[in-house]
């Protein structure tokens, strides 16, 4: 890789990460009321596992999945961000680690959830990356094995965070909704069009999911809101 590229791809890498790069922006202050309305928003339980999807693909799913997960390491709570878009994962770019064994192989029992797991470079904040992927991704996703794999993580982790497909692509948003305590739905400004984001609510509320919030990604700045910064 050029130089350049390099350069280029440390920028975009720092950019999508920006609760840890820059935690006092107002960019990283958005995630911290995410983190906070995610933590208000049942009465009565806790929401110890949760799901990021949207409904078409390039809406903002990995970027608010890893950025609410840094936020949430922030406030001193032990979190696994998991790879769970096994059709096209990136966490492993975002944290810049290698994706050798993650998800799949503890799902396969190639390897204990333990071995597979990686540190990050936010305190507190654990990572399983998709590992290989299979070409049976429902079907793992499905498994027993990820039931499992959900309760043995509930014993060592505080908050676990899943990045996810979106739902009107594949299944699997919707298998994992089932398996955890909450969605969050990212809906990304000027892109998402209405009626996807029903459909996609429709299929979440379908598989009993409990749909904790939803996140608008994107959204412009007003013009005199720009004005405001710049005159200060
Ligand atoms: N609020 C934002 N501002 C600027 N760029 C963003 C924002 N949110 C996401 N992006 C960029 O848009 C692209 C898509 O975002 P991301 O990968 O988070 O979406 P996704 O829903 O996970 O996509 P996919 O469906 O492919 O998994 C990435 O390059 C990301 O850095
Ligand atoms: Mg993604």
């Amino acid at each position: 890789m050029a130089r350049k590229d390099r350069k280029n791809l440390f920028h975009l890498q720092n950019r999508s990460l920006v609760s840890m790069t820059a935690p006092r922006s107002p960019i990283a202050e958005q995630y911290r009321t995410i983190r906070t309305n995610i933590q208000f928003s049942t009465v009565d339980e806790d929401i110890f596992s949760l799901i990021v999807t949207s409904a078409g693909p390039a809406e903002g799913k990995s970027t608010t999945a890893a950025n609410t997960a840094v936020v949430f390491a922030q406030q001193g709570k032990k979190v696994l961000l998991v790879d769970a878009d096994l059709r096209k994962p990136t966490s492993h770019y975002t944290f810049k680690v290698d994706n050798h064994a993650g998800l799949t192989n503890v799902l396969t029992r190639q390897t204990s959830l333990n071995q597979a797991v990686k540190y990050t470079e936010q305190e507190n904040l654990y990572i399983l990356t998709s590992g290989p992927i299979p070409p049976n991704p429902s079907e793992l996703l499905a498994s027993k094995g990820m039931k499992q794999l959900i309760e043995d993580a509930k014993m060592e982790y505080d908050m676990i965070i899943f990045d996810t497909p979106p739902v009107l692509v594949v299944t699997d948003a919707q298998i994992l909704s089932n398996a955890v305590d909450g969605v969050v739905l990212v809906v990304s400004s000027g892109k998402t069009e209405l009626e996807g984001a029903i459909k996609a609510k429709e299929a979440l509320l379908q598989s009993k999911a409990k749909i904790l919030g939803t996140v608008l990604n994107n959204k412009k700045h007003q013009d005199n809101q720009y004005y405001y910064y710049a005159s200060k």
